[in-house]
C-alpha cells in the first residue's frame, strides 16, 4: 500500500463519519466475506425529499480492516440525498473515490462495501418496505452461516462474497 492511501486511511479512521447502530433503521444490509473473515453491518434511513424517497442517513458497523472502515466511513456520506437507485448506480470505484486508487489487495474491502449497501438498498429500491433485523432462533437447527444465509422474513439477509482472488 502507497504512503499516501496509508496517511488517508489513517485521516479516515481517526475521524470515521456514521459508525454505529440505527435503531430506526428503514433497511439493513450485512455482508461478509469469507475469505478475509470481514464482516459489515449497514443501516440506512430514508426521507422524502419533494416527491422522492430518499436517503436520509446511513450508519454502519464493521468488523472489517481498516480499509473496509474507511471506504465505509465516505461511502455512508456520499450516498447521502440519493435514492435506493441512484446509490445502487454507484460502483466500487465511487465509493472509495476520496482514498484513490486501491492496490488489487484491497479491492475486496471496498467490494465488502459495496455488497452491504446492495443488500441494504435492493429491497428498498425493489418495494420500500422497512427492514428490521430478526433473531435465528437457537432450536432451529442451522449453522450459522446457513442461518445467516438465508432471506428472513424482514428481508435482511447476510450475503457472504467469494474470497478474493490472489
Ligand atoms: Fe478483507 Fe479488508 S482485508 S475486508
Amino acid at each position: 500500500m502507497n504512503a499516501d492511501l496509508e496517511k488517508k486511511i489513517r485521516e479516515a479512521l481517526a475521524n470515521p463519519k456514521n459508525v454505529g447502530e440505527m435503531a430506526d433503521a428503514d433497511s439493513i444490509g450485512t455482508v461478509g466475506n469469507a475469505g478475509c473473515g470481514e464482516m459489515l453491518r449497514l443501516w440506512v434511513k430514508f426521507k422524502d425529499d419533494k416527491g422522492r424517497r430518499v436517503i436520509d442517513k446511513a450508519t454502519f458497523q464493521s468488523f472489517g480492516c481498516e480499509t473496509a472502515i474507511a471506504v465505509a466511513s465516505m461511502a455512508t456520506e456520499l450516498i447521502k440525498g440519493k435514492t435506493a437507485e441512484e446509490a445502487l448506480a454507484l460502483k466500487t470505484e465511487d465509493l472509495s473515490g476520496g482514498l484513490g486508487p486501491l492496490p488489487p489487495m484491497k479491492i475486496h474491502c471496498a467490494e465488502l462495501v459495496e455488497g452491504a449497501l446492495r443488500s441494504a438498498l435492493e429491497p428498498a429500491a425493489k418495494d420500500c418496505q422497512p427492514a428490521a433485523v430478526v433473531a435465528t432462533p437457537a432450536s432451529s437447527g442451522a449453522n450459522l452461516i446457513d442461518s445467516l444465509s438465508q432471506e428472513k422474513k424482514s428481508g435482511m439477509k447476510i450475503n457472504f462474497l467469494p474470497p478474493a482472488k490472489k
